[in-house]
């Protein structure tokens, strides 16, 4: 099974971008994380990031023709990016599994991060347990949860 893990903007500064919200690890040791997590559940795993929407639009498009599941976090682009939750819109429309995942709680943080553009197409969401919303993302994923 191959799953594309996809981190939006900012989200290569973790580790260094406010540690006491975000925690100490860094982007390259969540994606060590990932791939352990990967490998052990049996998933073929690829993790990337960007900066720039066009891209993970793009990405989103390549997970569709790949027949690839994806876990995204959309970083700021979950509260208003009406082109990502578009393209987001065609991987579960194709069958495949999208689990949004944050490393916070949006919900316990400013209000303008209490709404997802990007949820209501996911597959599920998982938020609020720092690097481990990630496992639980490919554990839904290995184990074929839908709703
Ligand atoms: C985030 C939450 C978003 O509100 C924020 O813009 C991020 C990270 C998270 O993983 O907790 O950049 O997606």
């Amino acid at each position: 099974t191959h799953v594309l893990v996809l981190n939006g903007p900012n989200l290569g500064r973790l580790g260094v971008r406010e540690p006491e919200v975000y925690g100490s690890a860094s982007l390259d040791d969540l994606a060590v994380s990932v791939g352990t997590w990967a490998a052990d559940l049996g998933l073929d795993v690829e993790a990337r990031q960007t900066d720039d929407e066009a891209v993970l639009v793009g990405w989103l498009h390549g997970a569709v023709d790949a027949r690839a599941h994806v876990v995204l976090n959309p970083a700021a682009f979950t509260h208003y990016s009406y082109s990502l939750r578009d393209a987001a819109a065609q991987v579960t429309a194709a069958g495949l599994q999208l689990v949004e995942v944050h490393l916070t709680n949006p919900y316990a943080r400013e209000s303008f991060r209490h709404v997802s553009v990007i949820g209501p197409v996911a597959t599920g969401t998982v938020a609020g347990f720092g690097v481990q919303s990630y496992r639980l993302a490919l554990e839904a994923i290995a184990g074929g949860l839908r709703p």
